[in-house]
């Protein structure tokens, strides 16, 4: 075997060693087959009354009074499925956000950490001016490092 030859297949080889070593990771620390076309769009639940095993586990599930008074505290729940999703290394919620309307409240990450559990309470105390027709719109966003985006959204009253 000539040096050019020698040098050639040793590069080959490398590269070979090293795609494979980064697939063997990736499925170690991702073994589980991922549909990209959730990650395509935000994930919302199609049908109400028929959820899906995927919707009941990741769609938001929001808690709050139907009707709240202006400037009065009040506490907004966010679960992440009605069944709580699993958090571990392989398979976890990355965060939880809360928004009223198109008006950010708040943002809470989580570790990928089996003891924690994707379930978040958030208080408001909503001025007047921020529900001038007197309903506003809890929109809580979600995301599953193997399942996407989900989002849902509840309406309340301001009195
Ligand atoms: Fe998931």
């Amino acid at each position: 075997m000539d040096r050019r030859t020698f040098l050639a297949t040793s590069l080959m080889g490398s590269v070979v060693a090293s795609i494979g070593s980064a697939a063997a990771a990736a499925e170690r620390y991702f073994p589980v087959k991922v549909d990209q076309s959730l990650f395509d769009t935000i994930n919302r639940v199609k049908v109400p009354g028929k959820k899906t095993p995927l919707e009941m586990s990741h769609a938001p599930a929001i808690t709050a009074p139907k009707m709240v008074k202006a400037g009065e505290l009040f506490v907004v729940e966010v679960s992440v499925g009605e069944n709580v999703h699993v958090m571990g290394p392989v398979h976890w919620i990355e965060y939880i956000e809360l928004a009223i309307g198109n008006e950010p409240v708040g943002r809470v990450e989580f570790q990928p950490r089996g003891f924690m559990k994707p379930k978040v309470t958030f208080t408001l105390a909503l001025p007047k001016d921020l529900a001038p027709a007197g309903v506003v719109t809890l929109v809580a966003l979600q995301r599953c490092n193997l399942h996407g985006l989900w989002e849902s959204t509840l309406d309340i009253a301001v009195g």
